[in-house]
Order: C-alpha cells, then sequence, then structure tokens
C-alpha cells in the first residue's frame, strides 16, 4: 500500500508544486490519473491538509514504481551530512520563478553551499539557490537573502495562473504558497466589480485578478517602492490596462480616493486590523472585504471580534461569510481570511 493525495484534476498543479516544494513528493512511485483526479504517492500527511482542504489521503496498492528511482533533496544530502545535521535542515523550500530559497539551519552554515549546489543538480528547473539570512522584519515584509549557488541573481519571473510576476526576492515581499488563495480571491470576483487591493506588493492580486475576471477596474496601494515598481512593470509584462497602482501608505491613500468599492483584499496579516477604518471608509452596502489575520489553530474569535468592533465603530452592520485557513506561520498558528460583507 502506497500512501497517496487524491487531488481533483484542476487543483493538481498547485498542489503538486506544493508537494514537491515541501519535500513530501514520493518519488518511489508513479503518479496515478483517474478520470476526475489524480493520486499523488506521498511521504506523509504532514501540512497537506491545512493548506488544501479538499484532498483525501486514500492507501493505494496498484501504483508503478520509478523506473529510474528520483532522489530527494533529503535523502541526496544524507550523503554529505551527518544523521544529527540531517534531522536538522528543514524539508521545505520556496521556488519563485527559478530561484530556490532555503532555510539553512544554525550550525549547518559551513555545508549551505554544498547543499545548494545538490539542489541545484536535482532540480532542473532551478538555476539559482538563495537562503533566508533574517527575518521580515521591516514593515515592506521583506527579508535578507544570500546568494549560495548558480546564476549570480535575486530577480526572478514567477508564473503563477497565466500571469507573469516579475520581483527581485529580497526588495520586495512573495509568497508563491499563496497563490492558491489568490486564486480563490480571483473567482469571487463578477463581472464589472471595482476592487480595491491594499497592500498590492508587485501586483500579484490586482493581475491576477485582472487577467481571471471581467472586474471594472482595480485599484492597489503598496508602500515599498520597489513592489510598486515591480508592479507596474507586472502590468506592462501581463499587458493589463485595468489596473491602477498608488505608492504610498494605505492609510494617507484611502482618503484621496473619493470613490467606494465592491471588494477590497486586505493582505496584511500582520496588521491588517489596523486599516480596518480605512476600507470601511471606501466601502458601501454589499462591499465584500477579504481581511487576513494569523490567529491560532480552531480560534478564530479574534478577527471575528475585531472586525465586528470596526463596523459597529464606523455604524456599520456586517456578516461574516466564511473564514478560511491559507497558510501556516508555525506549527499551531494559521493565516486566515475572514470574507465578510457589509450590510
Ligand atoms: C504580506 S505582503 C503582501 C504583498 C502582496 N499582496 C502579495 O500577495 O504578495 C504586505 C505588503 O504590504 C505592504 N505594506 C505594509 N504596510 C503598508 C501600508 N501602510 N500601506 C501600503 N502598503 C503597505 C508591504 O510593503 C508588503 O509589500
Amino acid at each position: 500500500m502506497v500512501l497517496c493525495v487524491k487531488v481533483p484534476l484542476k487543483k493538481a498543479q498547485v498542489v503538486k508544486r506544493f508537494l514537491i516544494g515541501a519535500d513530501l513528493f514520493n518519488h518511489d512511485y508513479v503518479l496515478k490519473k483517474t478520470a476526475d483526479s489524480i493520486l499523488f504517492p506521498v511521504s506523509k500527511k504532514t501540512g497537506i491538509k491545512e493548506m488544501f482542504s479538499f484532498v483525501t489521503f486514500p492507501d493505494v496498492s496498484d501504483l508503478k514504481r520509478t523506473k529510474k528511482k528520483k532522489t530527494s533533496l533529503k535523502a541526496e544530502i544524507s550523503k554529505v551530512l551527518s544523521k544529527r545535521e540531517l534531522a536538522t535542515v528543514k524539508r521545505a523550500f520556496d521556488v519563485t520563478g527559478s530561484i530556490a530559497i532555503l532555510e539553512i539551519p544554525e550550525g549547518l552554515e559551513k555545508k549551505e553551499r554544498l547543499i545548494a549546489e545538490t539542489l541545484l543538480k536535482l532540480q532542473k528547473n532551478i538555476d539559482t539557490v538563495l537562503k533566508k539570512a533574517g527575518i521580515h522584519g521591516t514593515e515592506f515584509r521583506t527579508q535578507k537573502m544570500k546568494y549560495l549557488a548558480g546564476r549570480k541573481t535575486k530577480e526572478a519571473v514567477h508564473i503563477e495562473h497565466g500571469t507573469r510576476l516579475k520581483l527581485d526576492v529580497e526588495k520586495v515581499y512573495f509568497s508563491p504558497r499563496l497563490s492558491t488563495e489568490r486564486k480563490r480571491v480571483a473567482e469571487q470576483v463578477k463581472p464589472g466589480e471595482s476592487v480595491l487591493i491594499m497592500f498590492s506588493g508587485c501586483a500579484p492580486y490586482p493581475c491576477v485578478i485582472s487577467r481571471r475576471t471581467k472586474a471594472k477596474d482595480i485599484t492597489g496601494i503598496e508602500l515599498n517602492p520597489y513592489g510598486h515598481k515591480y508592479g507596474l512593470m507586472n502590468l506592462k509584462l501581463n499587458k493589463i490596462t485595468n489596473v491602477t497602482l498608488i505608492n504610498g501608505d494605505v492609510k494617507k491613500v484611502v482618503p484621496k480616493l473619493k470613490k467606494k468599492f465592491d471588494r477590497i483584499a486586505m493582505p496584511l496579516p500582520k496588521s491588517a486590523g489596523d486599516f480596518l477604518d480605512s476600507a470601511l471608509a471606501v466601502s458601501k452596502k454589499g462591499t465584500i472585504i477579504h481581511f487576513y489575520a494569523f490567529e491560532d489553530k480552531g480560534n478564530f474569535t479574534a478577527a471575528h471580534r475585531r472586525l465586528k468592533e470596526a463596523c459597529k465603530k464606523n455604524k456599520m452592520n456586517c456578516r461574516i461569510l466564511r473564514t478560511v485557513k491559507c497558510g501556516q506561520h508555525s506549527p499551531s498558528n494559521y493565516r486566515i481570511c475572514v470574507d465578510f460583507k457589509v450590510l
């Protein structure tokens, strides 16, 4: 019996990318297609259901073995690291365009180049390997990156839902892991909507929404001048004409907008609560707000309370439509999105 993740065909690509990035794909077996789903062999279930609530985990007995055994990063580096060192290596790494971003645990710095070169050899789609060299400390949510191997660049072109997103991974915040969430929001946009994306970064939400929907207009606001610069480039790259990007602080820009929106996304989970007054100032009856927050496992009440208080303060009513988990910040802490309607 082989443990598998059963995924609807439509969602196969995004789940596959996640499984490979998180080193959960079991390369000893060949995936299996059925009429409406795909079975991906996996080494374990960790974190998969949390990311993709629609998957199931059947044990499958008739999977074919791969002819040429592919090696995982962990299996390959086990040849050059001691057991103790290996235990500290994080299995997951992110891939933005052709740049892989590793997390190297303290104490393993001497072997980081060896690990990076091993990854470069193993994954043909990767040209550059960097490592995280700091935390998301600044208000721009950016992180220092150190070059480890391959082509010397920090600029990548990432493909997401048919859009091309160019960015410098050190100067601009971007997480490929949020692509499913961006698609989820885009799928709700109705023809003719006016959409506001606060904290728009290099414009992944505006680009994906513009390309996948018939929104009338989309406005993005971003504080980081580099994020704004790449956002403008991405509009050109994707031949997008219904998006306006503004470089500035949401709190200062919103009062000058002089219009109300049908939909507002607030993708700044660390402090979106501080901007609820701004969002409500450009809302009307029927506006849908996608409010992001970090919350502990199984307890979303703080986010609900926060947005209800803000509505009350602004003399508005609201109805919570749904709350979804869209990422994991730590083992017990989730990135969530509360979709709510202003009444
Ligand atoms: C978590 S990132 C999300 C970026 C982008 N929406 C994405 O999905 O990749 C949050 C972004 O908010 C920006 N930001 C932080 N405070 C801001 C403010 N007061 N006004 C506008 N943008 C802000 C940061 O520079 C950062 O690019």
